[in-house]
């Protein structure tokens, strides 16, 4: 009993510690850039069962784990001090996205609500429906990307 209590209140201290670590500019540029690869880890997932064989669990899986970082209050990353390379954190952003509020609101609103429905079409296992709700998806993360990403020279 006693164990469990130190174990939780060990959890509960690496928490706050993390947290508090969290406030870093360069922390929240990586951060965001991690929600940013594994939604892009799962976008692949789903795109490989669409065009393989397809699994319905693997896809309601990777739809899931979308919903929940676009749902995860990422603008929270997007503090002041990270428009910009902060120590060994380089990023993408363009400068409008800390100054258009209002452009920046409209594809983010879009982005939560095609992933919401895509987490909904993929828990039915219909994959006609995936692909249509997939295709709307993947146009909300670009849509975000032309205004507010700089392009990768390497990207496509
Ligand atoms: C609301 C705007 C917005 C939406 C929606 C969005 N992105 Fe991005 N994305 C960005 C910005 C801004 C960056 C650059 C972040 C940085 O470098 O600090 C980025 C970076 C990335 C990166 C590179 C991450 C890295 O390691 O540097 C990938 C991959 C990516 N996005 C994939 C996606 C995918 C896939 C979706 C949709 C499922 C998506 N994004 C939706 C704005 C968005």
């Amino acid at each position: 009993m006693k164990k469990t209590m130190l174990a939780a209140i060990g959890v509960l201290a690496a928490g706050i510690a993390l947290a508090q670590q969290a406030q870093k500019p360069e922390d929240l540029i990586k951060f965001r850039q991690a929600g940013y690869k594994f939604m892009a880890w799962n976008t692949g997932r789903i795109k490989a069962n669409l065009e393989g064989s397809y699994n319905k669990d693997e896809v309601a899986k990777a739809a899931n784990v979308i919903a929940a970082v676009a749902n995860s209050g990422m603008g929270a990353l997007y503090a002041p001090g990270t428009d910009k390379a902060v120590g060994n954190a380089h990023t993408h952003v363009k400068p409008e996205l800390f100054t258009d509020k209002e452009g920046v609101g409209k594809v983010a609103v879009a982005f939560n609500k095609e992933a919401n429905e895509l987490a909904k079409v993929a828990a039915t296992g219909d994959a006609g429906a995936v692909k249509v709700q997939f295709g709307k998806l993947v146009e909300a993360c670009k849509a975000c990307h032309k205004d507010y990403r700089v392009e990768e020279k390497n990207e496509h």
